[in-house]
């Protein structure tokens, strides 16, 4: 299935179509193409270009470490991200690598990593799905994450599967309109509420 962004304005396709369905295929993803996925993450934009992302990633034939990676997740996205050929762990590194003080845009880069990493899916007909919900204090435990390291997102992938797969509930969500909020609300000038003229 897809259900690409209705826009007000045109864009490019991918990023229309770039959404993060629950229902994934068991088929595996290639190595090439999850190679593929951290390369165009390796070339995001950070600060002082410190790459302060780190990705944990693990794959459904290597069961024992997939296990570990679902058993972070908490039971709601556990649910329906078991079914994804691919779990990982965006992690933010705290320290810029060339004075060793505090990176205040970490965990900003992180997530434009991991945004550049989801375009590039879309680009190879993957999806992906990005998750707060899983918990942090378990991932540190269970993949030695060192002290000077926070994660900040979990992330399953993979091919799209049978929306019908899923439980009813999420049946609903998955096939509803996607809904974004007018770029009034959120493009300003001048001060902080008056919309920019050009929208
Ligand atoms: C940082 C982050 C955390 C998210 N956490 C969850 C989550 O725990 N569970 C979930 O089902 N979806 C989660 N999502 C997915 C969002 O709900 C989804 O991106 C949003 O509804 C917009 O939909 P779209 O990605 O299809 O455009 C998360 C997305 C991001 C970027």
């Amino acid at each position: 299935m897809e259900n690409p962004a209705i826009t007000d304005h045109e864009i490019n396709p991918l990023i229309a179509q770039r959404w993060s369905p629950r229902a994934f295929d068991s088929k595996l993803v290639e190595p090439e193409k999850l190679a593929q996925l951290f390369e165009a993450a390796r070339w995001s934009a950070s600060c002082f270009n410190d790459q302060p992302w780190v990705f944990i990633v693990a794959t459904k034939d290597d069961t024992v470490n997939y296990q570990k990676m679902l058993d972070c997740l908490i039971p709601f996205n556990a649910s329906w991200a078991q079914l994804a050929p691919v779990l990982g762990l965006v992690v933010a590194q705290k320290n810029f690598k060339h004075n060793g003080k505090p990176n205040a845009w970490g965990e900003y880069d992180a997530g434009q990593a991991a945004a550049t990493l989801a375009l590039q899916a879309t680009a190879l007909g993957l999806v992906t799905h990005q998750m707060g919900g899983f918990d942090a204090e378990k991932a540190i435990a269970t993949f030695n994450i060192p002290e000077t390291a926070k994660p900040v997102a979990a992330i399953a992938l993979g091919y799209t599967g049978e929306t019908s797969n899923l439980p009813s509930d999420l049946q609903e969500r998955e096939t509803a309109p996607r809904a974004r909020q007018p770029l009034s609300s959120f493009v300003f000038t001048g001060e902080w509420g008056s919309p920019s003229a050009f929208l």
